[in-house]
């Protein structure tokens, strides 16, 4: 197959160290949420609740960059249930409270997952059905009332399609596969639906986003489980790539277009929810290791909007705060010590010290429909 004229540049821009192209915009020192806005589309960032009320210069940049709060943790389920009787809405508000101060909204994350659970949460699941159902209704109930006012938008359900390397099947063994049965996702979003007729309902996963088999199938099955729920009037607005991008795997822009677009004709809009860069070494030239992530970004992002895309969310704004700096970086195995030490990641369009990565200009040039470099 012809590889597309974006996969060719993505290679020859990866391999130049490239001098930086300003964006247009970056001159008057806008922010992606102003830039993207032109373009009809909404950019935002998941958000750590202590990060914007204790790092001043941080929120700065949040406020400037995001026309969009996620809350990287503050959503998910051991964060605002961690005991049946107990909710802890304290970081979620925060975030809401940023966001409202600074004109952003706020999306979701995440109703239900099979991760991000207390104990309590996967015994009572393992009680049974009506248990499990009992468990989600409350949660629904609770959460939603309390959010109603400040969240539209919320991922449903997070990373429910099975892994195709272990898993022929195409939903992931789960606390909740086993509680409610293979229907537990129409369940979920019958549900919310139910509970919040206006609200945006959208469906989260990763792996969907590069030229690998595992890939493939993995955009073969979201689709399907989606048109399944279509044709079974199961009621979803949504579909969110996470887009943790690989450094160093294959892209097809023709794929991941064909995929996007395939989802819009089910009426459905796409977004990207949790763009950044995982580096599968950290010990090469970081300016070189910049420049393949900005190539590779821009080149997903353009695809996914020239396709139909219509929101681009990043797993956090700077490398300052990202779940790929939180850990040291991996020791190297013995056989290459002698190599350069592993540096810190470099997942995001800013760096440790809030400035702007070729990864920014990468985003600006795609959000302008400008080519990269
Ligand atoms: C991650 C957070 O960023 C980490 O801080 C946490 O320790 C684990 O979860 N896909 C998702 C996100 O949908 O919820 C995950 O967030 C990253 C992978």
């Amino acid at each position: 197959m012809r590889a597309s004229r974006r996969d060719v540049l993505l290679g020859a821009a990866a391999a130049s160290v490239s001098a930086v192209p300003a964006s247009a915009a970056d001159a008057d020192g806008e922010g992606l949420r102003a830039i993207a806005a032109r373009r009809g589309v909404a950019f935002g960032i998941a958000a750590r609740a202590d990060a914007l009320e204790k790092d001043a210069a941080f929120a700065a940049a949040a406020a400037r960059e995001a026309a969009m709060l996620v809350p990287e943790g503050a959503g998910k389920w051991w964060a605002l249930h961690p005991a049946e009787d107990v909710y802890d809405f304290a970081g979620l508000d925060t975030i809401a409270a940023f966001a409202a101060r600074h004109g952003q909204a706020v999306r979701g994350h995440t109703l239900l997952w099979h991760a991000a659970m207390e104990d309590w949460t996967v015994a009572a699941l393992a009680e049974g059905a009506a248990r499990g159902r009992s468990v989600l209704e409350a949660h629904f109930d609770r959460v939603l009332g309390h959010t109603a006012a400040a969240i539209r938008d919320w991922d449903v359900a997070n990373e429910a399609v099975a892994d195709p390397w272990n898993s022929a099947e195409l939903l992931k063994d789960s606390p909740w596969l086993r509680s409610l049965g293979p229907d537990y996702l129409d369940l979920a979003f019958r549900l919310a639906r139910q509970k919040d007729p206006a609200l945006k309902l959208t469906y989260n996963d990763y792996g969907c986003e590069h030229d690998t088999d595992f890939d493939d199938e993995k955009r073969r099955r979201v689709l399907a489980l989606v048109r399944g729920m279509r044709d079974r009037g199961v009621p979803i607005d949504a579909v969110g790539l996470q887009g943790h991008m690989h450094r160093d795997n294959k892209f097809s822009a023709r794929k991941v277009a064909e995929f996007v677009r395939s989802v819009r004709a089910l009426g459905l809009e796409v977004l990207v929810t949790e763009l950044d860069v995982i580096e599968p070494e950290t010990q090469s030239d970081p300016a070189a290791r910049d420049a393949r992530s900005a190539a590779l970004v821009h080149a997903f992002i353009s695809t996914v909007l020239e396709a139909g895309g219509s929101a681009v969310l990043c797993w956090g704004l700077s490398d300052r705060y990202s779940w790929a700096t939180d850990d040291p970086p991996p020791l190297l195995p013995a056989e290459n010590a002698s190599g350069p030490p592993p540096g810190p990641a470099r997942p995001l369009p800013l760096d440790a010290e809030l400035r702007r990565k070729p990864m920014w200009h990468a985003l600006a040039r795609a959000f302008e429909g400008r080519p990269w470099p």
